[in-house]
């Protein structure tokens, strides 16, 4: 497989009045083209953090990437928004991320247009073939996106990322909000979108059977550090961190306390 992504060593610490939060400490990992590694961990381990640090959405205190077998950390100015096509991201929250004035199209249409992906005659109708890509109807495109239900922003939000023809899509609990059936299109759609395109994916949850579900490869974290890396079946059944072993456990109750509605009449 091609190496896509090498994180070496990358630290952030956040300093605001006066309390210091080492968000991010020491933490390497590799993705390759085509892959998903998953991030997970609790709530405020730092995933967030390392995720803006891969996207350059802030700088790191020490480390380094590698991205495309560029030195992604030197890149600057007009050369860094080029290369910024090439890596996108979903949150979770796109409710505050759109405008709510907007219509999917315009949405969708803003990267095309920043990036210069296709000519400005040929948008519609790759606007048209993105929304067809993530499951929803062409027409789609006129309607505001207050309109929309969750899931369907969370596609339009998808659609708007693959715009770009990126290499690496980072999800930032981009499927967290999302009931649970929602959810399932939504990574069924993720999962083939990766076969088609051979896209590579970051992507962070605080749920393990999510994580489990989706990804070759998965990363735990716990203050700042990674404390569990490696294959996703093998490292999730032979935790050696106790933040891992928790993790793993409260989905197991979750399971257990969700058996009822499982159980055919
Ligand atoms: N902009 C910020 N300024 C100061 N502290 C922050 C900031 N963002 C996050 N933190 C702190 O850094 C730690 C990691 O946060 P975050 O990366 O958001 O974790 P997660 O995404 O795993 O919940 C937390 O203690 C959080 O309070
Ligand atoms: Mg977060």
């Amino acid at each position: 497989m091609t190496q896509l992504l090498a994180v070496e060593g990358l630290s952030k610490t956040y300093t605001t009045q006066g309390r210091v939060t080492r968000a991010v400490r020491n933490v390497s990992f590799s993705l390759a083209q085509g892959e998903t590694l998953g991030l997970a961990g609790p709530s405020g381990c730092g995933k967030s953090s390392l995720a803006r640090l891969v996207m350059r959405l802030m700088e790191p205190d020490a480390g380094d990437i590698h991205f495309q077998g560029q030195n992604w950390l030197a890149l600057s100015g007009r050369t860094l928004r080029h290369a910024r096509r090439h890596m996108q991201m979903v949150f979770q929250d796109t409710h505050a991320a759109f405008n709510p004035r907007s219509t999917v199209a315009t949405v969708i249409d803003e990267p095309l247009r920043i990036h210069h992906i296709i000519p400005t005659g040929d948008r519609p109708a790759e606007i048209a073939r993105l929304l067809e890509r993530v499951g929803l109807p062409g027409d789609f495109a006129s309607r505001p996106v207050l309109e929309l239900s969750g899931g369907q922003r969370q596609r339009v939000a998808i659609a708007r990322a693959l715009s770009t023809r990126p290499a690496l899509l980072v999800m930032d609990e981009a499927v967290s909000a999302l009931d649970v059936s929602v959810r399932a299109q939504v990574l069924e759609l993720l999962v083939s979108i990766q076969k088609q395109t051979g896209l590579a994916c970051l992507f962070v949850s605080h749920d393990i059977a999510v994580i489990r579900a989706v990804c070759h490869r998965v990363a735990i974290m716990e203050a700042g550090s990674m404390v569990e890396y490696g294959e996703t079946q093998r490292t999730l059944s032979a935790p050696q961190s106790e933040t891992a072993q928790c993790l793993i456990a409260a989905t197991q109750t979750l399971r257990n306390h969700r058996e009822p509605d499982h159980v055919q009449p």
